[in-house]
């Protein structure tokens, strides 16, 4: 039977991996051109784009990208027609060739050093204007970190393979942990303060901003504003091994108000149990393997080598932006991690079905 929790049924991966695994070669190889195709038209816009940018920095990033491909699309363009022209003269005067080359023509010498003279002052100008452009956005980059009002300071921790997040604050008790979720208010500088426990990552929003590399032993920053409210889609974009490529967060850029109601709301210890199936699950938790990697604050619970999950259910995914935040997913994610996201750190639960249901509960309640 083939199982793979990672994908819905609706899935295009899916539906991929099902024709494929049952011999319908022809329709899987349609069906990927077609789906190849959609991604490619839809990577100019939407969650994750550097060519739809959400705030000034990825919005210089983009500018400079569009200049770019103008200036090199029409170098392109000039060389092809030129290579054409040359072709072309070649060819016509390919019948009294012999003659030329015994009596050169007069003044061929003095026009190509004047072709090849106007060729690099012309290449030069072109690299100068890349050059100036490189260096303004440069410096309009970090041209936010200059800014005069205090921001909002967000510490990032990468991890084989997720992303620890906290809210800076002078009094301990305002600081707001969590993972793979950044909230953050529209229109406001943040500051992130990026750091690695093992290997380098990257820290990377597209629509927000170009990438910067968690070194461990080293802190990095960088500074984002988001001028328009929406959810978009980051990644890990330094190869960090096994599961790079399921690395992922989310930034959601949502009005000041909205902001302060979900800070608010992230401060709160877990809810306490409100009925017996619910203290069931807490206690599942409590004596499982669960209890020595995570934190549930206002329990015993306390572990820092997984992500905190005082307020799990309030995410849109789990597993680093793998799978979608639905009971199924958090199941299987539970019974069996490993064949989601091999060699990530969380062992196997075998769980009885009754535990495994009352432990959902219970987590599905963390709101
Ligand atoms: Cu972390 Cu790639």
């Amino acid at each position: 039977m083939f199982t793979d929790f990672r994908y819905p049924l609706s899935s295009p991966v899916r539906r991929i991996r099902l024709l494929t695994a049952h011999g319908s070669l022809l329709t899987a190889c349609r069906l990927i051109t077609a789906h190849g195709l959609l991604l490619t038209l839809s990577g100019c816009a939407g969650v994750q784009s550097s060519l739809d940018p959400a705030g000034p920095q990825a919005d210089h990033i983009a500018r400079i990208w569009w200049l770019m491909l103008f200036i090199l699309s029409a170098i392109f363009v000039i060389v092809m027609a030129l290579l054409a022209l040359a072709t072309w003269r070649r060819r016509t005067s390919a019948d009294n060739e012999t003659e030329l080359i015994l009596k050169p023509e007069a003044g061929g010498e003095s026009r190509m050093s004047t072709l090849v003279t106007t060729g690099v002052v012309i290449t030069v100008f072109v690299l100068f204007i890349l050059l100036i452009s490189s260096f303004l956005t440069g410096r309009s980059l970090h041209s936010l970190a200059a800014s005069n009002s205090p921001p909002l300071t967000i510490d990032i921790t990468g991890q084989q393979w997720w992303w620890q997040v906290k809210y800076e604050n002078d009094m301990p008790s305002q600081m707001v942990t969590t993972a793979n979720e950044i909230h953050i208010p529209v229109g406001r500088v943040v500051q992130f303060k990026l750091k690695s426990n093992d290997v380098i990552h990257s820290f990377w929003v597209p629509n927000l901003h170009g990438k910067t590399d968690l070194v461990p032993g080293h802190v990095a920053a960088t500074w984002i504003r988001a001028d328009r409210p929406g959810t978009y889609r980051g990644q890990c974009a330094e190869f960090c091994g096994h599961q790079h490529a399921h690395m992922a967060f989310t930034v959601v850029a949502e009005s000041e108000e909205e902001f302060k109601n979900w800070y608010d709301a992230q401060l709160l210890a877990a809810a306490q149990p409100a009925n017996t199936q619910l203290a069931r699950g807490q206690q599942v938790f409590m004596t499982s393997t669960c209890i020595m990697c995570h934190r549930i604050q206002g329990t015993d619970a306390g572990g820092a080598v997984g992500p905190d999950l005082t307020h799990v259910a309030s995410r849109q995914t789990i597993a680093a932006g793998t799978l979608a935040n639905t009971r199924d997913n958090l199941a299987h994610w539970i019974l069996d991690s490993q064949a989601i996201k091999p060699g990530n750190r969380m062992p196997p639960n075998p769980l009885s079905a009754e535990d495994l249901s009352a432990l959902l509960n219970y987590l599905q309640s963390l709101k």
